[in-house]
């Protein structure tokens, strides 16, 4: 089993995350957050909203900032007049290219399927192309292996080799085959019978359509929202007026967002429905550079303070030819997840692009008003907008992925999520070393004085290496054990997941143990 197999399968044994509607055979690219999950999730996002909105101005990251800045949240409806979409460019724009087999009617993005033609390298044959046929296969050119593009044509291939003796295989991408409808007559899809089988790349919109209300006409149409960035933009003026934010500020907002992705994959790397994490951050256009790379930074940085390694952690600088058009920066964090080196999060320098579009579309004047300059003519301006844009649920597949480990204890092999304690679902649990002498007892009331305050878990079934090793691969940082030694002094055994040092602490310090380890 690889790395991805086996932390898929954690997560459904330990209640991590399940396939959406399992028992009718689930639903493609939708996933349920069991119990250990929902906490999981929760912490990470309640972790991002302390970070970057409630306390961001006690960190000591500060200090790398411009200048100090305001920070607002906000929770804007799903559901948006259809004209949101239209002024964002998202009705007209926000599709990606796909295809569609005739035959075996399975659908692809054009983007994610690598067309290749054969060369067989060796000594007796020197070298043979075969160019009657090209073979499509998912994956990405230079990050999928060899061998994955080959399996949907294994015996095709294998039939090929045998003609060509000693020769060695190559796979030579060919590069933009399936908009020339010549070399798409040649393609052989996954699982068709004969090549010719793939349609021309569409355009395909990735947003959900509805309908409001009980008509169902084009007057009726809006869209499940596939970013909760709009939201915050159409609310801009709501906040300067209601609030006494100044430009520089941000406003952030959690909240779930919909894409009818054409290939889900990847576990909940690319689902159709995901929370997002998005702060739109206004600044004046001259200090839009510098606020990009203040951004940049701090949202590295902070999936480093919780734990994630920083060799598995990437910044890349779109090149120019990849970035928007209105857009003068993009920079994404990328994870090395166990299926390659992706996206994690993305910071980008918007300009003005969004409330401009807004203003033009809406007709209302979303210029910003400071009343503090001193120049008339330069009060009533439109901000300039760094967007920070993350993803929960991908934040949270690679939490996992990064403290996913396997060692051994006492000679046994253990598996152990080394997750950060702010991240971890269950906080400590609570065991009395054997059911009797009042150590049930004493373990519960240790159990109920910390359940007010944090999430913590009671077991007192089985050996204790096994209740430590359940705890081990449920994320939990801290075992405390209560044992004969309690009740003569009070103090516990707390045992630390990933050293398995043992301590012993005083019954009345846990609480603040695991506040100040935990935060809460
Ligand atoms: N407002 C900008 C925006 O939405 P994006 O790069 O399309 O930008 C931002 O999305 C983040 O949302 C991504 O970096 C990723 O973490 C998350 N995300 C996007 N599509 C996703 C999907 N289909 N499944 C899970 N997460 C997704």
């Amino acid at each position: 089993m690889d790395l991805m197999e086996k932390l898929v399968s954690l997560c459904k044994r330990r209640g991590f995350i399940f396939p959406g509607s399992e028992i009718y055979g689930g639903l493609n690219g939708c996933w349920d957050y069991g119990p250990l999950g929902v906490e999981l999730k929760r912490n990470l996002k309640q972790a991002w909203w302390d970070d970057m909105v409630a306390h961001h101005d006690e960190l000591a990251t500060l200090p790398g900032a411009p200048s100090p800045y305001g920070m607002a949240g906000l929770d804007s409806a799903l559901l948006m007049n259809s004209k949101v979409w239209e002024a964002s460019g998202h009705v007209g724009g926000f599709s990606d290219p796909m295809v569609d087999d005739r035959e075996t009617r399975a659908r692809y993005r054009a983007d994610q399927l690598v067309v290749f033609k054969l060369a067989f390298v060796g000594a007796q044959s020197g070298e043979t192309t075969v160019d009657d046929i090209l073979f499509a296969a998912p994956g990405e050119v230079g990050k999928t292996a060899d061998e994955e593009l080959i399996a949907p044509h294994r015996k095709r291939i294998a039939a090929l080799q045998k003609a060509h003796p000693g020769g060695q295989l190559r796979l030579d991408p060919v590069p933009n085959a399936l908009g020339d409808e010549a070399l798409r007559a040649k393609t052989l899809a996954p699982g068709a019978s004969a090549p010719g089988t793939l349609t021309a790349p569409r355009a395909f919109n990735l947003m959900f359509k509805t309908h409001v209300g009980a008509l169902e006409d084009n007057s009726s149409v809006t869209y499940l929202r596939p970013e909760t960035a709009q939201g915050i933009f159409v609310n801009f003026k709501n906040v300067c007026d209601t609030t006494r934010v100044r430009v520089p500020f941000g406003i952030a907002q959690i909240g779930k967002a919909f894409r009818n992705e054409i290939n889900p994959r990847n576990f909940t790397f690319r689902s159709r429905e995901f929370e997002q994490m998005e702060i739109e951050f206004f600044c004046r256009p001259s200090e839009a550079g510098q606020w990009y790379q203040y951004w940049r930074k701090r949202r590295y940085e902070w999936y480093v303070e919780l734990g994630m390694r920083r060799e598995h952690l990437h910044l890349r600088d779109h090149d120019a030819d990849e970035l928007a058009h209105y857009a003068a920066g993009c920079a994404d964090v990328e994870y090395d997840f166990p299926f390659g080196r992706s996206e994690l999060e993305g910071i980008a320098n918007r300009t003005d692009f969004d409330l401009r579009q807004h203003m033009q579309m809406s007709g209302k004047d979303l210029r910003y008003f400071d009343d503090q300059e001193p120049d008339p003519e330069a009060r009533r301006y439109l901000p300039h907008v760094i967007e920070p844009s993350a993803g929960a649920d991908r934040a949270a597949l690679a939490f996992l992925c990064d403290a996913y480990s396997e060692d051994e204890v006492g000679g046994e092999p253990r598996t152990v999520l080394k997750l950060h304690p702010r991240l971890a679902p269950i906080k400590a649990a609570i065991f009395p070393l054997v059911k009797k002498d009042g150590m049930p007892e004493k373990a519960l009331a240790i159990y109920s004085q910390l359940k007010k305050r944090f999430n913590v878990f009671y077991d007192e079934k089985g050996a204790i290496g096994r209740r430590y090793r359940r705890q081990d691969e449920a994320g939990t940082p801290y075992c405390i054990t209560v044992d004969g030694d309690t009740l003569a002094n009070d103090t516990v055994t707390v045992r630390e997941r990933d050293s398995c040092a043992q301590t012993r602490v005083a019954a009345n310090e846990l609480g603040a143990m695991l506040a100040e380890r935990c935060g809460g």
